[in-house]
């Protein structure tokens, strides 16, 4: 497969098969997560990976969609604010960018593997926070959810055109 036909291959999962995951195919995903680039290569992240009953259910009630409930595995890409890189001009933390590119190494290494993944952002991270008794330093940023879809069903890319979001004109008159 090469790269294009990989991202077309990575779709948000949204159902998920009991199957469970081989531990040579969580490795090899969680070894493309460890070699994502970071600022500064500070590597500003901890992931958990929860397969247990009683994670499981602390996770759902953090993000209570039916469909999340079918995975059999989570990883809580969680940012360490303490040592991700604040930019010197504005102080900006890239703990968010640093983690976004571990994720997306994560989603398209599962894809490779026969996996599935979603990205899932809109759940209490305070409450998980909270549940799963992470340190002060530590912001759950995503919680995906990874395991075998239950159906083959590769949706249509739903996208702007290219028109629409390279900019070729002149920057300035
Ligand atoms: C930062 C981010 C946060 C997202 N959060 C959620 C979420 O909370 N729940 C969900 O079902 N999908 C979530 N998604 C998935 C997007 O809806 C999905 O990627 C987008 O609609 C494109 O569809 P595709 O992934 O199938 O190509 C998120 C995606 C990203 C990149």
């Amino acid at each position: 497969m090469n790269f294009l036909d990989l991202v077309k291959a990575r779709y948000s999962v949204r159902n998920y098969s009991s199957q469970p995951i081989e531990k040579e195919k969580l490795d090899y995903v969680m070894e493309c997560v460890r070699l994502a680039p970071s600022a500064v290569n500070f590597q500003p992240w901890q992931f958990i990976i929860a397969d247990s009953e009683d994670v499981r259910a602390k996770l759902c009630q953090c993000y209570t969609r039916e469909w999340f409930a079918t995975a059999p595995m989570y990883v809580i890409a969680c940012a360490d604010h303490s040592v991700s890189w604040k930019r010197r001009h504005d102080g900006k933390d890239h703990a968010d960018v640093d983690i976004s590119i571990a994720v997306e190494h994560l989603c398209l290494a599962a894809t490779e593997q026969g996996l599935g993944t979603c990205w899932v952002c809109a759940f209490d991270a305070a409450l998980c926070k909270q549940l799963l008794a992470l340190p002060e330093h530590l912001e759950p940023i995503a919680v995906v959810p990874i395991g075998y879809p239950a159906e083959l069903n590769v949706p249509e890319k739903n996208r702007k055109s290219m028109e629409e979001i390279i900019y070729s004109g002149k920057l300035h008159d």
